[in-house]
């Protein structure tokens, strides 16, 4: 199968062996990070707007490695100190910045659908870098390519189906959990949402996951987890449970949780940033069954896969 599609706007929309084709040209893209010489043609002449209505140090600062590493020109547009201020509205200033002569749009956007308004709008490929609590494809992309390496490492597992990841947290708010339940699913794993059910949507399970409020069954039954934070900014004014302290009673790890239940083994993942003290213990993020360090470095190949496919796609359109 070829990657034909000019746009990454999400999960759902791809199957699994698009997916797979993500995962596969991002190896290639990953030696080219271990060399002493870090870069590649493949965007040369090539124009990439990173695009951020949203603050971002991840995968902002991850793509703009990923264009440089592909040789890409790169600009960069935030909302901040631009004409957002007098009014302009998204898809007049995406017209105004493609007008320059850009090839490939990112962005981040609070509006859930933004990505899929831009690519309806604009001539060139658009990369959804977070819209909203909608989707945040290359953050699952990453986290599906660590956690394939994972497999590749441990002898008791061979592929996806073999495992079972939990899924920790805001999962009403978090588009990180969404595109990752639609990528785990399509791949096979068994998912695991874990919360209380006041940040649990009611009609989850549909998306093919198990619901569970009990963080130390969800411990002792899961393979990995990817702990979210809390995002209070995205509440509306009503915090979904008691207090912190009691969140992070209920659903917070700890190396003293993971030890009691016999669990120092399991793999620990958070997108970023972490509210540390609160999902994750210090000792927990920086320990060493944590490969969060190791997601935001898969992050740079699986963006420079992304940007190569969908440039691909677009020359041959
Ligand atoms: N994981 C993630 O999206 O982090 P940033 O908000 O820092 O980009």
């Amino acid at each position: 199968m070829n990657w034909t599609r000019k746009h990454l706007l999400g999960l759902e929309e791809l199957s699994a062996e698009e997916i797979m084709i993500i995962l596969q040209t991002a190896d290639n893209f990953k030696s080219v990070s271990e060399r002493a010489i870090k870069k590649v043609p493949a965007l040369q002449g090539r124009t990439v707007v990173n695009m951020f209505y949203e603050p971002s140090t991840r995968t902002n600062l991850s793509f703009t490695v990923a264009e440089r590493r592909l040789s890409a020109d790169v600009l960069s547009f935030s909302k901040s100190g631009s004409s957002v201020s007098k009014g302009e509205t998204l898809v007049d200033t995406a017209k105004n910045i493609e007008a320059l002569g850009v090839d490939i749009m990112v962005l981040r956007h609070a509006a859930a659908g933004a990505a899929k308004l831009l690519s309806e709008n604009v001539h060139c490929s658009v990369v959804n870098a977070g819209d909203g609590q909608h989707e945040h494809p290359t953050q699952a992309l990453l986290d599906l390519y660590t956690m394939r390496e994972v497999i590749a490492e441990n002898p008791k597992f061979n592929d996806f189906s073999d495992i079972k990841i939990g899924i920790v947290g805001d999962i009403s708010h978090s588009r990180v959990a969404r595109s990752n339940i639609w990528g785990l699913t399509k791949l096979g794993a068994k998912v695991m949402v874990v919360g209380p059910t006041t940040m649990i949507p009611p009609d989850i399970e549909k998306m093919g996951v198990e619901v569970c409020h009990d963080m130390d069954r969800a411990i002792l039954e899961c393979d990995m987890l990817n702990m979210l934070r809390i995002q209070f900014e995205r509440q509306s004014g009503v915090c979904p449970f008691p207090s912190i302290s009691e969140y992070t009673r209920l659903f917070g790890l700890t190396s003293k949780r993971l030890k009691r239940l016999g669990r120092e083994d399991i793999v620990i993942m958070h997108p970023g940033p972490v509210n540390r003290g609160i999902e994750l213990s210090p000792e927990v993020a920086d320990g060493k069954q944590s490969v969060i360090l190791r997601q935001v470095e898969n992050g740079v190949a699986i963006r420079m896969a992304v940007l190569f496919l969908v440039n691909a796609a677009s020359a041959s359109k």
